[in-house]
């Protein structure tokens, strides 16, 4: 079987990938020394779309459009940049085994791949209801979303179910937004969430308020505080029916589930120190293991400014850990150093005409500002954080580029506040003073 060797090795070819490559051609790799290896189809290109215009009925988001690195404003890397720069794609590529320790990853059609320095970017993957056996949950037309692929299938499924039923199981980043764009393609949408209220891992109920009623306005269902316990089939093997733990039963043509995703690091398994789900990195993204670095949603990863090991699944992070890390194992083979990975969280989400963004981190008390209601012709609220007497983080609906700054930071100064009542009358123009 062919066996190849390159000096430097990305496997996984996601977000982190593309910009890691950037930043590897930045640094002056030569033709030849670097490879992507990844199991998708296509080269490096910005996940978040997969969720949000890639799925629009009008003039959808598709590929060369949304390739690394336009997300974040720069160049965009078609397949004939890494060509041009020597760095070979190796695409439809799934490693199946790697090995540390020899230094070697082989592929699932028995390909040998050698490396020098190993970036581990495998990403995510989503967990499924078929994981905990929820019964039915093989039918048809149950549909995750992680990769193009997946999107594609939903594209399908949308053009296929015309004005038919959608149930989306979940409440997060996935629920919410995939409600959003199906709605836009005038299907009907019930969301079913165990939660008492949407995004609970970020939302405070009062931000989470505006959101179920806004959804609400625009015609979408939503079941709380109960889960999907099992779908029924039509002879065709296609899901028609979801039920619930508390005795309803939804008609369902499509159901999208968003329940979450699990880092993959798998093929790593008792070869490297992992914590907290993720491969351990220091602040350069090196793993226990020489020449080993893990980058993007794999790496849990000393968060400088919380001074505690942390794992962020967000696009922010996949793209700046990518391009630190490069930048640190150019600086380490030169013999020099660069500064620590000094992260402040950033997320952000948009659906419908809303977009928001959220930095820093949600622990403390909350402060609710602004116009929270979800039938305001121009909502714009936030929340504040509040720890030990500092604003440790802020959230903001519909704000502008300065303002979005401003929340920005703040979260990253965390400056003291006297009273929370005099926060809450401020509001924004707390943020817009510091
Ligand atoms: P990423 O998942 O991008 O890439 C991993 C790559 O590794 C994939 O190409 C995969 O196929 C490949 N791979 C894995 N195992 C392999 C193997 N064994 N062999 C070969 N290849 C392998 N974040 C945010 O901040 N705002 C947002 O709006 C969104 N929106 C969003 C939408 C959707 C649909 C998803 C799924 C995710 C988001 N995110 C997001 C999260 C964000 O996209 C995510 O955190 C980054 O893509 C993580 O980048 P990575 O490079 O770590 O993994
Ligand atoms: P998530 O963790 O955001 O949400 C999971 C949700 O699943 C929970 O909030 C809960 O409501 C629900 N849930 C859990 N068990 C359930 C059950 N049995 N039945 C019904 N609901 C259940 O995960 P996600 O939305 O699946 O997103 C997957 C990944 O993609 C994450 O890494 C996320 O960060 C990323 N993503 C991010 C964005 C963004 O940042 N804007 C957008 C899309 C996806």
């Amino acid at each position: 079987m062919a066996e190849k060797t390159f000096k430097y090795v990305i496997l996984g070819g996601g977000v982190s990938a593309g910009y890691a490559a950037r930043e590897f051609a930045k640094q002056g790799v030569k033709p030849g020394e670097l490879a992507i290896i990844s199991k998708e189809g296509v080269a490096p290109y910005e996940r978040p779309a997969l969720s949000k215009a890639y799925l629009f009925p009008e003039s959808p988001a598709r590929l060369p459009g949304f390739h690394v690195c336009v997300g974040s404003g720069g160049e965009r890397l078609l397949p004939e940049w890494y060509a041009e720069k020597g760095i070979a794609l190796i695409l439809n590529t799934e490693i199946v085994k790697a090995d540390l320790a020899s230094k070697t990853l082989i592929s699932a059609a028995g390909e040998t791949f050698n490396y020098h320095f190993l970036i581990i970017a495998t990403g995510s993957s989503v967990i499924r209801l078929t994981d905990f056996g929820v019964q039915g949950a093989d039918a048809k037309n149950i549909y995750y979303l992680r990769e193009i692929d997946d999107a594609d299938k939903l594209v399908e499924a949308i053009k296929a179910k015309k004005h038919g039923k959608v149930v989306i199981v979940g409440g997060g980043y996935i629920g919410l937004e995939l409600s959003a764009v199906m709605k836009l393609n005038n299907l009907d949408v019930n969301m079913v969430y165990p939660e008492p209220w949407c995004m609970p891992r970020l939302f405070t109920a009062g931000i989470a308020a505006f959101y179920e009623g806004y959804y609400a306005n625009k015609g979408i269902k939503i079941i709380k505080g109960t889960v999907a316990i099992g779908f029924t089939a039509d002879a065709n093997g296609e899901v028609k029916e979801v039920k619930l733990k508390d005795g309803r039963v939804l008609e369902a043509d499509i159901v999208v589930v968003g329940v979450g995703g699990r880092p993959l690091t798998t093929l790593f398994k008792g070869q490297v120190e992992e914590e907290k789900g993720g491969i351990k990195t220091d602040s350069f993204f090196k793993t226990s293991v020489p020449h080993v670095y893990a980058v993007g949603d794999v790496a849990t990863f000393p968060m400088k400014i919380y001074n505690e090991m942390r794992r962020v699944e967000h696009v922010d992070h996949a793209r700046k850990s990518a391009e630190h890390a490069v930048k640190a194992l150019f600086a380490s083979t030169e013999g020099k150093s660069i500064e620590e990975y000094d992260y402040l969280p950033f997320f952000y989400s948009r659906s419908f005409n809303l977009s928001w963004q959220f930095y820093g981190d949600n622990v403390g008390d909350t402060v609710l500002f602004g116009d929270n209601s979800p039938t305001s012709e121009n909502p714009k609220f936030g929340s504040y954080w509040i720890k030990d007497g500092k604003v440790v983080g802020a959230f903001l609906e519909s704000g502008t580029p300065e303002e979005n700054k401003a929340i920005a930071k703040v979260a990253r100064v965390q400056p003291l506040v006297e009273s929370l009542d005099l926060l809450a009358k401020d509001g924004l123009t707390f943020a817009c003073k510091i």
